[in-house]
């Protein structure tokens, strides 16, 4: 990796980050509209994407961009080795846009098919998640490591919810288990941050099915800080590991195992 791409990444997702919190400034000046019916999306998302990717094709314009507004086609992705940036301009937007604070602004930058360097960026609160390779994960520039519980009944667990209303049993058959097993649940809305999160102790699990823009960034933040980052199901033949984005699991090293033995009881039916 180019040695400049860290603080380059880093900068780039704070001037981001202070985009989108001028952008809600006055909430109700937001402009508003839903991608195929459902999903949320604000000018800001729209904007920070474009500032983001121009300032990329700027510095790097050889480089490939997988960004969720303007170049969201990640078909490929598991073969690609050449250098990529991964970017969700705003993780959170259905936060962002009811004025809550738990968004983030998420960059990756991969090469040969694994995250070298990821910044997450949660302007409102004014904390930067980031890490490189093989160097360790900080917040604000203090190293941040992966809580030390051993129990599922102590843990805190985080999930999420697809947009797409489809068939919601396996879902509700795992929280019927995580409320009955685990401490207590939470759901913040920002996947990005709910990672960030497990890597430095406010949360012990975190499981979800996300998008490659939502994790990329956080799950190095993650592996970084000594969290366990993996799927709870095998990931299929041909999908990288890396990029694979269902059934994401991040705990550490003790409570990782017991979790997945939880999910996979739970999609058995053993509620
Ligand atoms: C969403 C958030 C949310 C998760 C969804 C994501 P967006 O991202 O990360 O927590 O549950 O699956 O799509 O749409 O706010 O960028
Ligand atoms: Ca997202
Ligand atoms: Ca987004």
């Amino acid at each position: 990796m180019d040695s400049a791409i860290p603080a380059f990444t880093r900068a780039l997702a704070e001037s981001a980050g202070e985009l989108i919190k001028k952008e809600r400034a006055v909430l109700e000046s937001l402009e508003t509209s839903y991608k195929d019916g459902v999903e949320l999306v604000t000018h800001a998302d729209i904007a920070a994407d474009k500032f983001i990717c121009d300032a990329i094709r700027k510095a790097y314009p050889e480089h490939r961009i997988l960004a969720e507004e303007s170049a969201p086609d990640m078909r490929d992705i598991s073969s690609f080795k050449g250098p990529l940036w991964i970017i969700d301009p705003i993780d959170g937007t259905v936060n962002y846009a009811h004025g809550h604070f738990q968004s983030a602004v998420s960059i990756a930058y991969a090469e040969g098919g694994r995250v070298h360097c990821g910044v997450v960026c949660n302007p409102f609160v004014a904390e930067t998640f980031h890490a490189v390779l093989g160097q360790g994960a900080f917040l604000n520039d203090k190293a941040i490591k992966v809580a030390q519980k051993t129990e599922l009944r102590r843990a805190l667990v985080a999930t999420g919810f697809p947009y797409i209303k489809g068939d919601m049993t396996p879902l509700v058959r795992r929280l019927a288990l995580v409320l009955q097993e685990c401490a207590d649940l939470r759901r913040l809305g920002a996947a990005s941050l709910d990672i960030c999160w497990v890597a430095m102790g406010r949360l012990d699990v975190y499981y979800e099915n996300l998008s490659v823009w939502d994790f990329a960034a956080a799950q190095l933040i993650a592996r970084e800080a000594g969290a366990r980052y993996g799927h709870f199901k095998p990931v299929p033949e041909g999908i990288s590991e890396e990029f694979h984005h269902q059934n994401i699991l991040v705990a550490n090293e003790t409570l990782y195992p017991a979790m997945h033995d939880l999910l996979n009881r739970a999609d058995a039916g053993q509620v």
